[in-house]
């Protein structure tokens, strides 16, 4: 077994179907990689909004899938800034270097497939973190979050975003409360690690939730 092997909300290896997107791979992963593609463009603004990466800032993106978030975030921190994205998943890094291919050859972007609890990167690396529809996936979070906060400056921010709701569907309060459970989790295991958190917030879109995220501010 991979030890960087996704897992499910039980912490156990994901074998299901439903696993396409934590551990997308295959024909099934490529398709489901397209979705989020399509699909991951408001929570991917939700959580960029909350981070406010600056100008030439560097920054991390943990479970990138498809690369649209690192594509985001290049536009917010300018020529001048780096951005990373890493995933666990051969298939999911791939397309993610294809999404921000000009970038790479640039030095202004790096796709890595790794591990969230095991980054390849120097300590105190990188300005701003983020993660998006993905920390449910990890086998060991609160290592996830001590590595986070390893590769993140004095002072460095991580942002965690959870889909909150089927989009097609307001009344769909079960998909509300699971971003909710999910972030609510993040933030208790956050706050055990001596995480300031700075915010936590709604993103709506009309009578729509969107998504969930907590801000939270690297341990000194
Ligand atoms: C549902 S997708 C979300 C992708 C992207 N952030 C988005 O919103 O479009 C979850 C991604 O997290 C990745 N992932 C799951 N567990 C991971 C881990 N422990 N470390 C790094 N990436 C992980 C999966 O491979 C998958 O590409």
């Amino acid at each position: 077994m991979r030890a960087s092997m996704a897992a499910n909300e039980s912490g156990e290896r994901c074998k299901s179907f439903e696993c396409i997107w934590g551990d997308p791979s295959g024909f099934l992963g490529g398709a489901a990689l397209t979705a989020m593609a399509i699909a991951g463009g408001r929570q991917n603004k939700a959580a960029l909004d909350l981070l406010a990466p600056r100008l030439g800032d560097s920054v991390i993106e943990l479970g990138c899938g498809p690369g649209m978030g690192v594509r985001a975030a290049l536009k917010r921190v300018g020529r001048e800034g780096f951005v990373a994205g890493i995933d666990q998943s051969a298939t999911a890094a791939h397309y993610a270097a294809h999404a921000v291919h000009g970038a790479c050859l640039d030095g202004r972007a790096a796709i890595m497939r790794a591990e969230a609890a095991d980054l390849p990167f120097r300590d105190s690396m990188f300005d701003r973190a983020f993660a998006v529809n993905t920390f449910q996936f990890w086998p060991d979070p609160a290592r996830a979050l001590r590595e986070i906060a390893r590769v993140l400056a004095p002072g460095g921010r991580l942002v965690i975003t959870q889909r909150a709701s089927n989009l097609d569907n307001p009344t769909n309060f079960a998909g509300a409360a699971n971003g909710m459970e999910r972030i609510s989790r993040a933030t208790a295991l956050l706050k055990a690690q001596g995480w300031r958190i700075v915010d936590e917030r709604c993103t709506t879109d009309g009578p729509r939730l969107l998504a969930v995220s907590v801000l939270a501010e690297r341990p000194v």
